[in-house]
């Protein structure tokens, strides 16, 4: 399982000297000065707690995070060099999670791409933008698994699956921290929240979460595991408790996995406030407490609950911790400045972050990954793509014309959205056509989220009287009469989805359906983008609007690319990267799942539920195209392959229509029985490939013991049965193509 490990690589410093400079800082630190490595500052004037600047002059700060001023960072870095005592530069930290000035599709969307070099040449933009900013380390990439749309975080994932979120996961880290971390243009990568958070009970966030370890090591842990083979330089801790132990006090987690069996070198930070709230959650007696379970489960860092500066000497001078336990927290912390070259190059270049700005390419890879994120859900008698010489189009829905939807949730401080709507981009597609536009009613939560107030600009909008909203819909249908083509654009806002933004129901909120329904009665064409960070249960829409497509939160240049789509410029070939649920109620709903007794088809055939079938709306990997696909000539390399051999299965993938366009190859493996029960299909390889008109690929696939292991509850460990399998190739996770091959003994 262990690949090459890229941890900690750089050309600018080797190890040994790494090493003997580490030893040598901490020979002339003193207690207070190493504990103030170990915490991180809040940077802006809502996090409580000391001055930033009174805690840096005294040595008592390793990094500051909620900044985003270049001045400001260099002001603060000159305290740390010039005035602490050891002169240690400070890492500066945001979540730069889909773009820092050029907004990239959200990482659910990127997921969709099953493309992993989207997520990589965004986030090597990001990265790039970030660090000309005066950042030097992001808390991305997000990658926890959830299967429980309702969890409003599941935008910054990679949706519900371990196998496409690893692929995703990896590649983030490579994008953001690149081949050597002393390398000016790249930041450190933080993986994150570990582990567990997608799971909050019924997607309630923050809420507890109860997972076995077996569906800790076969579902969610293996995206860190694969982040940390990419040499993530660090971790995040989840706020949450996972079985009744924080995530920041929790010892197996960030001792025995990530490090006694990982073998993780870098550090981690607590989400924030996290290691404080251990008192809140009623896990900690007290702050002190708090502190020492931090420090004693491996926490390196505290993020602004400042308790570890607080108690950490009591704790050593009452013998409850030693110093070289807190010297072995502080070590990885300084070797990564030092490989970063923060010691010989501690400020940012002030008029660097404009230069970089101005990089044309920048927005041009925002347009090709927003392109290739989006999934054709729909497209009856192949309404799309629509031809450039209509004439009226009216682009309808509150969403149409709003930047910040369209850049969607976790802009970094300061942003101000500047998106390309969809209108804008319909509008710039069609320069001769007559493109109206009408908002509809506005969404808006029922509950305001609390993230609202801190929004550069905030200024709260009393909500519109049902008069207005009345008007507001009339006038819309009108606008909608008056055109030949209707573009109706619905989802989310950027609030509905993100941190504290969870839901119960997966409907599209306010009245858009009933608005959709308005529209489509007048009989005229009508098409459906979806602006959302969360799979909806659309089902009027799926049954009634001939063309859907799912555009996700698409970022700077998402107007442009949901045009370029609308209108043939992009053939789409994104696919599902969780499942669309036709209730919210049905969650959690995922597709990898064990069968039962009386699955169906079986005499004693249970629907599970008596009021609907919780059959997903879209399946996991379902995505269509503008031309059409087919499968053929599947093969395996061997009928039978001895426990702990590889085989290959190969596919033959033809183009069979008459444009060219992007198919993912998707190999799916069902082990029939074994030490325990296996999930029905799980997914195994996958392979975007763009196909000529008439031309066929033939994609190969590797199965061996990373993809035929699994953690055993029956065995207590990791194992690989000698057994029976099924394998599927096709275009989604409903794929029938099948072969089969056994595991001998
Ligand atoms: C937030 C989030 C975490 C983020 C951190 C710093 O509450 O949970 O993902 O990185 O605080 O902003």
């Amino acid at each position: 399982m262990n690949k090459a490990r890229k941890f900690g690589r750089t050309t600018s410093i080797s190890e040994a000297e790494v090493a003997q400079r580490v030893d040598a800082l901490l020979a002339k630190m003193s207690l207070a000065e190493k504990v103030g490595q170990l915490n991180q500052v809040g940077g802006a004037e809502f996090a409580p707690g000391p001055r930033a600047e009174d805690q840096i002059r005294a040595g008592g700060a390793g990094s500051v995070l909620w900044l985003n001023d270049t001045k400001k960072f260099n002001e603060l870095q000159k305290i740390a060099v010039e005035e602490s005592p050891s002169g240690i530069p400070l890492l500066f930290a945001l979540d730069v999670i889909h773009g820092y000035h050029t907004i990239f599709p959200v990482p659910l969307a990127m997921a969709a791409s099953w493309d992993p070099s989207v997520p990589e040449k965004s986030q090597t933009v990001a990265a790039r933008e970030a660090r000309a900013a005066g950042l030097h380390w992001t808390f991305g990439p997000m990658i926890d698994i959830c299967r429980d749309a309702r969890w409003g975080r599941i935008v910054e994932g990679a949706g519900e699956d371990p196998y496409l979120g690893a692929a995703m996961a990896a590649a983030q880290v490579r994008g953001f921290q690149g081949d050597d971390l002393a390398d000016p243009e790249r930041v450190l990568a933080c993986a994150k929240h570990f582990a567990g958070y997608g799971y909050s009970d019924a997607g309630r966030d923050y809420d507890p979460v109860f997972l076995s370890e077996t569906q800790l090591r076969n579902t969610v842990l293996p995206p860190f595991k694969a982040a940390v083979d990419a040499g993530v330089a660090t971790f995040m801790s989840a706020y949450m408790d996972l079985n009744d132990v924080p995530a920041s006090g929790n010892r197996w987690l960030m001792r025995q996995v990530l490090r006694e069996e990982w073998g993780f070198e870098g550090f981690v930070v607590s989400d924030a406030f996290a290691v404080g709230n251990m008192v809140i959650q009623g896990h900690a007696k007290d702050r002190r407490d708090a502190a020492l379970r931090g420090l004693k489960a491996g926490l390196n860092m505290d993020m602004s609950s400042y308790t570890y500066t607080e108690n950490a000497a009591d704790l050593v001078a009452k013998g409850d911790l030693s110093e070289a336990e807190v010297e072995e927290l502080v070590r990885p912390i300084l070797a990564l400045k030092l490989r970063m070259g923060l010691f010989e190059r501690p400020y940012a270049d002030e008029g660097l972050l404009e230069q970089v700005l101005a990089r044309p390419d920048h927005r041009e890879v925002s347009r090709w990954a927003a392109q290739r994120s989006m999934v054709l859900l729909k497209n009856e008698g192949g309404l799309l793509p629509l031809q450039k010489d209509i004439q009226k189009v009216a682009v309808i829905g509150p969403l149409a014309d709003n930047k910040s939807a369209t850049e969607g949730s976790w802009m970094v401080f300061g942003h101000q959205p500047a998106a390309v709507t969809v209108l804008a981009g319909v509008r710039a597609k069609l320069p001769n056509a007559e493109v109206t536009y009408a908002p509809g009613p506005e969404i808006r939560r029922d509950i305001p989220s609390w993230f609202e107030s801190m929004m550069a600009g905030y200024s709260p909008k009393p909500p519109e009287t049902p008069e207005e909203a009345d008007a507001a819909f009339q006038a819309a249908v009108e606008t909608a009469r008056a055109a030949d083509q209707v573009i109706m654009v619905l989802g989310e806002t950027d609030l509905m989805s993100g941190e504290a933004a969870s839901r119960a129901s997966l409907d599209l909120p306010g009245r858009q359906e009933e608005l959709l329904q308005a529209v489509a009665a007048l009989g005229k064409p009508v098409v459906l983008v979806l602006l959302n960070g969360r799979p909806l249960s659309v089902n009027w829409a799926a049954g009634h609007i001939p063309a859907i497509l799912e555009a996700w939160e698409p970022g700077s240049e998402g107007g442009n690319a949901v045009a370029d789509i609308l209108f043939g410029d992009a053939v789409p070939g994104g696919k599902l990267p969780v499942g669309f649920p036709r209730k919210g109620s049905h969650a959690p709903l995922y597709y990898a799942r064990n069968t039962t007794h009386s699955p169906e088809g079986s005499p004693m055939y249970n629907p599970r539920y008596w009021d609907g079938l919780p059959t997903p709306l879209y399946p996991f990997g379902h995505g269509l195209s503008y031309t059409t696909f087919e499968f053929s000539n599947l093969k395996v390399s061997m009928p039978q392959v001895k426990l702990g051999g590889s085989m290959t299965v190969s596919v033959d993938v033809t183009n069979t229509g008459k444009v060219p366009g992007d198919e993912v190859a998707q190999l799916y493996i069902h082990q029939r029985w074994g030490a325990d029960t296996r999930p029905m299909r799980e997914l195994k390889g996958f392979e975007r490939l763009t196909l000529q008109p008439g031309e066929t690929k033939t994609v190969t696939f590797e199965l061996g013991p990373a993809e035929l292991g699994y953690w055993s509850t029956n065995a207590s460990q990791w194992t690989q049965d000698a057994a029976a399998f099924d394998l599927w190739v096709g275009a989604d996770s409903l794929a029938t193509l099948q072969a089969e091959f056994e595991v001998v003994g």
